[in-house]
């Protein structure tokens, strides 16, 4: 599949322009970006990172890294995703990294996704979904998903996100009202921030191929 996620990072520099400081979210197929971008370096201003990772990658490769509160808003903003749905709804965080990419995606104009093929499905939610939790409220917040939704909550263990916050993955869902859902996760007190893409969804979705499909 790396090479599914290559192809279709590198037909998403088609639509970073000159003197961009771009929104740059984090994972495998990104990584594939920011090596893609560090090629036209010389053209771009810098990026914003979503992650620890990336703002890594993106400095090893010279590619200046800036605050979010100093750069206002985002003219674009380059992302993987766990899943895909024909709307472009998204379930993203299988990084932990979401509420940086909530963000930021949040904070641009355009959020083109990049993935591949094995990412698309017609609905969300055989990937589970990750939700970021304040420590103390995991336990509360996993009994009230599953009294609401009859999801599964699983505590990530051992993994603690850039934000010092805790990760619960929930199995079972089948996530046919994606924003209503979204909406419905965000009231729980606790919840950081809910995996789900949907009020802000892509823009843009490039499934890597030789032949890139964007839609
Ligand atoms: C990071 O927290 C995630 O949202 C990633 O964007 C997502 O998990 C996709 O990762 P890969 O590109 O590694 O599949």
């Amino acid at each position: 599949m790396s090479e599914g996620k290559r192809l279709a990072a590198e037909k998403a520099i088609e639509y970073v322009e000159d003197g961009m400081i771009v929104g740059v979210g984090t994972g495998s197929t990104v990584a594939y970006f920011i090596d893609a971008l560090a090629r036209i370096r010389h053209r771009i201003e810098g990026a914003v990172s979503s992650s620890d990772q990336s703002t890594e990658r993106l400095r090893g490769h010279g590619i200046e890294v800036f605050d979010l509160n100093a750069t206002g808003p985002l003219a674009l903003y380059v992302d993987g995703a766990d899943e895909c749905d024909p709307q472009r709804h998204l379930i993203k965080g299988g990084g932990a990294a979401l509420t940086r990419e909530k963000i930021i995606a949040e904070a641009s104009a355009q959020f083109v996704c990049i993935i591949d093929p094995a990412k698309q499905v017609p609905v969300l939610g055989a990937f589970p979904l990750p939700i970021e939790v304040i420590p103390m409220a995991r336990s509360l917040v996993a009994r009230t998903i599953l009294e609401t939704t009859g999801g599964q909550p699983v505590w990530r263990e051992g993994v603690t996100t850039d934000n010092g916050n805790w990760v619960l993955d929930i199995h079972g869902l089948s996530i046919t009202d994606p924003v209503g859902l979204e909406a419905k996760l965000n009231q729980i007190p606790g919840v950081v921030s809910v995996g789900l893409f949907a009020r802000r969804k892509a823009d843009v979705v490039i499934v890597g191929t030789a032949t890139p499909t964007v839609f």
